[in-house]
């Protein structure tokens, strides 16, 4: 395994390796939901292809310097992970090798970034869009793995690679989950003991609302009171958004006619986590 930290050199050490190339764009704090990706990539570049990894905490997509700050850098362990998982090259470098300092171009893309996460992260997207446009463009790979848990992030790099014509192919992966169904991140290890404990009920409240949604409800409201009353019995949760979001456009929906995500964003103290269901009519 290859770990360069400068942009010239990732396309050099990629060029050492065959043909089809698989990126997984990360942060690092790799958890077995990250893993996952890069399984997959692995299948999908096969034994002669070349699997990417990139681990970087990019500041550009932090709307709270606190949260920034916070954000666990394991990067020994995550090269061990890497190496363990079969990775061939591993992107890994700092903010001044990835933005000079008087820099001015930004992607943004200005329809579906709009709400949910991006109504309460103002920016984040842009940021998102920015730092993944140089990374496939750096690692010269054709297909990139991202994760479903990131439905909108997907649904957002989906959209600037159709606009901008960006030649690289996109794989959505499902959501990785711990036992008790809270679906793995690598916030939850900034839970204290009774956050985490309390954690899984996001998931339960979702998949409350798919029950009523397969028992017949097809009311927005309705499906939404229920997921909302799962996690407002919760003494610390605090809800940031609770959405039903068509699939596609993920535009509010008034009625259940085609595939809709009921989608919500929690605060544990500082700590922000995402969750979505698919209710498919
Ligand atoms: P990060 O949060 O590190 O996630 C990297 C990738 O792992 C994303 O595609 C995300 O959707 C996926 N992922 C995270 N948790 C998962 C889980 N439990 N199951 C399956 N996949 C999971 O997302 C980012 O980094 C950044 O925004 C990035 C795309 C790297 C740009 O900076």
């Amino acid at each position: 395994m290859t770990v360069v930290t400068q942009t010239d050199e990732l396309r050099a050490a990629v060029a050492g390796h065959g043909l089809p190339r698989v990126l997984v764009p990360t942060m690092g704090a790799l958890h077995a939901g990250h893993l996952a990706l890069v399984h997959r990539a692995r299948e999908l570049a096969g034994p002669a292809g070349t699997v990417v990894v990139s681990i970087f905490v990019n500041p550009i997509q932090f709307d709270r310097e606190t949260d920034l700050a916070a954000y666990p850098r394991p990067l020994e362990a995550d090269l061990t992970a890497c190496r363990e998982a079969g990775v061939d090259v591993v992107f890994a470098p700092d903010v001044a090798a990835m933005y000079d300092a008087d820099r001015s171009v930004t992607v943004t893309e200005s329809l579906l970034s709009r709400g949910l996460c991006g109504a309460a992260r103002p920016g984040h997207f842009d940021g998102v869009c920015t730092v993944v446009l140089k990374l496939f463009l750096l690692s010269g790979c054709e297909t990139a793995v991202f994760g479903d848990k990131d439905f909108q992030q997907l649904a957002v790099i989906r959209r600037m690679v159709r606009d901008l014509n960006v030649p690289v192919t996109l794989i959505g992966h499902p959501t990785v989950r711990e036992a008790d169904g809270l679906a793995l991140s690598s916030r939850n290890v900034r839970l204290n003991a009774a956050q985490r404990a309390d954690a899984p009920r996001l998931r339960q409240a979702l998949v409350a609302a798919r029950t009523a949604f397969h028992a017949g409800s097809r009311t927005p409201s309705e499906l939404l009171e229920t997921a909302r009353a799962g996690i407002a019995a919760s003494a610390l949760a605090r809800l940031d958004y609770l959405a039903l979001v068509d699939a596609e456009s993920l535009q509010t929906v008034a009625r259940l006619e085609r595939p809709a995500l009921l989608a919500t964003a929690v605060f544990y103290g500082e700590v922000r986590l995402i969750d979505h269901i698919r209710l498919d009519p």
